[in-house]
């Protein structure tokens, strides 16, 4: 090799050591950005790469989590579910026992690592309907918020790729749903035995179980394949999409395994000024202190906000109080209104070899799944757990509507949903030594109940309390009654038959309304969708935490850009809103400063 090349690639190799990434705050070169987001999760990578386009802006990025780097079961799309509930990369929060559960106590991860809980979640991607956005206008007085000044945001943030298998998806899917932006979704990348079987039901029940060739239509009723967040067999995350590719712009810091522990004012009690951010590598080491000569920006996700804006002083005073802090900003929205969809699993045995339960059980098996997906990243472990959704309504007429007003954005927006898996999809019941299995697992996706985040403690290394209350509104209850008794019929429809045997399990087991709610009480986890948290509200409105520009009411200096700011909670998957949010946040910050 020549000489001059030797030195070329010496210097690109001095050039990729020396990356923007940091894991200790004495490492940074400087202590005050423009800007400094806190969580480099789905919407904070969205905001470190759009931001630092603009080559006047310096930006800090702050994780209390590790790389994604080389993390298998982050990146081979059929192992999401073994990121959590509680590993290396995950936040291993739980919840308070659910009084309308039982009692039970579940597990409440969330991502803490590169990406967020983007890079650890089961990868499902929907916007929802354009009347979730229409109504996020109304409820928040801004008509920026509206479908069709969204819309631009959607098809910035992501773009649809072919399937790693390279099948023909002709008819799947409608090219004019689908945008140009950096994260990569595709429909399944294996097909299964089932995912016919669920689009004949549908296209054979008419307006029952409407068929939707893409439910990043705007309408967002039907029954589908799956898009996923996968790219080329493999997961695209904020990490991957957004942050990785602009690594190297000098004007990006990126500071991980550091925790930020609260925020500091630098301003009076009239005008609050939240420019200082606290930063700790652990609970015994020394605290020390970045600053934003612009904006600090929040995107620490629907749990780890609210507890930022508690420990800082800006929350409910009289909670505050109680816990020996000074408020410094009195909003007690903070940490209230969180809302999550409820989701439990619906078992059926099987009359086949096919499905992916003895790829769990043999290790042999799951090793050549494995080495196929390392080789060229096909098969199995390609897919996501899901290839076929379901977004369906309670009947117009239903009894429950009596006593509750639709709490839906609109006849385009679904009540509960279905998820199908070709195999048994442990969630509270462990998957049975044998037998195959059809999992649909059901979840309610206009839920009314409505829970908290509150601190127990005045130490950030401690968790919050977390209570998403799920089931406490009897309107949840009839819609997750509905969804099991649909679930069963629409697997009586005739592609199931000489495929589905029998129900199984305790909620296929439970015949009467009553055993179905019971069983139900004992089966619901979360899907893993917490928001509202720090919901935003009219400019002038004395409730809420953030305006429609998303600043922090009150304060100056301080943004949030995160699910928390959701004004309510959609009938869909929350990343893909949560990206919709940050992409049109980095316009308004660009906006705000330019
Ligand atoms: C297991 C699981 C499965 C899911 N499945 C799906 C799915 O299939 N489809 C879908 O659409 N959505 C899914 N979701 C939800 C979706 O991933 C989230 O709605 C989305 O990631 C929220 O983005 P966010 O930016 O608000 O928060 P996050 O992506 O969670 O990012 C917050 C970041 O802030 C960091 N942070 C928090 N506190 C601090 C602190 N004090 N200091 C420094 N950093 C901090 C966290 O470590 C994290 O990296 C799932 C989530 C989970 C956990
Ligand atoms: C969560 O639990 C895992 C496994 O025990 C552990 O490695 C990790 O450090 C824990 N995370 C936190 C934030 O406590
Ligand atoms: C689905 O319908 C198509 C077209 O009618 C048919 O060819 C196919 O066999 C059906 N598949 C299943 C599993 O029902
Ligand atoms: C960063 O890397 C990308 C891809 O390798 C390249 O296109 C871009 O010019 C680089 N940017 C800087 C600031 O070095
Ligand atoms: C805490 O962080 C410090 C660096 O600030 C490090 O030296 C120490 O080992 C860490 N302690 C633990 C328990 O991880
Ligand atoms: C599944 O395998 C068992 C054992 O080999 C066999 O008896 C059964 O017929 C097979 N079922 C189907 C549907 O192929
Ligand atoms: C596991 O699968 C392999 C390959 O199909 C098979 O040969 C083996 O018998 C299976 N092991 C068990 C315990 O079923
Ligand atoms: C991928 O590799 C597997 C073997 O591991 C092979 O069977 C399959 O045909 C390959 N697929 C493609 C698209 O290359
Ligand atoms: C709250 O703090 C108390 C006292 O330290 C502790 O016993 C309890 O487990 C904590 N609760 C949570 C949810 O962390």
């Amino acid at each position: 090799m020549p000489r001059r090349s030797i030195v070329l690639v010496l210097a690109a190799l001095a050039k990729a050591v020396s990356s923007a990434l940091f894991t200790d705050v004495g490492q940074l070169s400087k202590t005050e950005y423009d800007f400094v987001i806190v969580g480099a999760g789905a919407a904070g990578n969205v905001l470190a790469s759009r931001l630092t386009e603009s080559k006047e802006f310096s930006v800090l990025v702050i994780e209390a989590g590790v790389t994604d780097q080389g993390v298998l079961g982050i990146e081979v799309p059929f192992l999401a579910p073994t990121n959590q509930p509680m590993t290396a990369v995950t936040w291993n929060f739980t919840t308070t026992p659910q009084t309308s559960l039982a009692g039970r106590v579940l597990n409440y991860p969330r991502g803490r690592v590169l990406g967020g809980s983007s890079s650890i979640n089961f990868l499902t991607y929907t916007r929802g309907s354009n009347e979730e956005y229409d109504r996020w206008a109304e409820l928040t007085g801004d008509s920026g918020w509206a479908w069709d000044n969204v819309a631009q945001f959607y098809f910035k943030s992501s773009r649809l790729v072919p399937p790693v298998d390279g099948h023909s998806t002709a008819g799947d899917f409608n090219p004019a749903d689908h945008g140009n932006g950096p994260i990569e979704v595709s429909l399944p990348g294996m097909p299964t035995e089932i995912d016919n079987r669920v689009i004949n039901t549908s296209k054979q029940s008419g307006s029952e179980f409407p068929f939707n060739i893409d439910l990043q239509s705007g309408n967002a009723v039907g029954v589908g394949l799956a898009q996923s967040t996968i790219g080329g067999g493999a997961r695209s995350s904020s990490s991957t999409a957004y942050l990785t590719p602009v690594l190297n712009r000098t004007n990006l810091d990126v500071l991980i395994q550091t925790t930020v522990t609260r925020l500091i004012s630098s301003g009076s009690s009239e005008n609050p000024i939240f420019r200082t951010v606290e930063v700790a590598a652990n609970a015994s080491s020394k605290r020390s202190t970045v600053s934003a000569k612009k904006e600090v920006i929040l995107s620490a996700g629907s749990i780890g906000t609210p507890q930022i804006l508690m420990l800082s002083g800006i929350g409910d005073q009289t909670a505050l109080k109680k816990l020996g802090i000074k408020t410094l900003l009195n909003l007690p929205d903070v940490g209230q209104n969180l809302q999550d969809h409820p989701i439990m699993s619906n078992y059926f045995l099987v009359n086949s070899n096919n499905t992916f339960d003895d790829v769990l059980r043999n290790t042999s098996i799951l090793d050549a799944d494995l080495a196929q997906w390392t080789n060229n990243r096909t098969g199995l472990f390609g897919n996501a757990p899901g290839n076929a959704v379901a977004f369906l309504r309670l009947p117009n007429n239903a009894a429950i509507f009596k006593q509750f007003k639709d709490p839906s954005a609109g006849p385009q927006s679904a009540h509960f949903e279905f998820i199908f898996a070709d195999g048994f999809a442990a969630t509270v019941q462990p998957q049975p030594a044998t037998g195959h299995f059809l999992t649909i697992n059901s979840a309610v996706v206009s839920p009314i109940s409505k829970g908290s985040v509150t601190l127990n403690s005045t130490n950030p290394f401690e968790f919050p309390i977390i209570n998403p209350n799920f089931f406490s509104s009897p309107f949840d209850q009839a819609v997750m009654l509905q969804a099991v008794k649909t679930a069963r019929s629409f697997v009586a429809a005739s592609p199931w038959a000489g495929f589905v045997q029998s129900r199984f399990g305790p909620v296929g087991d439970a015949e009467t309304d009553d055993e179905i709610i019971a069983a139900s009480k004992q089966s619901i986890v979360t899907i893993f969708h917490p928001v509202c948290t720090a919901r935003m509200s009219p400019k002038d409105a004395s409730w809420g935490v953030v305006d429609p520009q998303l600043l922090v009411k009150g304060a100056t200096g301080l943004r949030i850009v995160d699910a928390s700011i959701f004004p309510i909670i959609p009938a869909a998957h929350t990343v893909g809103p949560t990206y919709i949010v940050a992409e049109r946040a980095a316009q308004l910050i660009k906006d705000a400063w330019s």
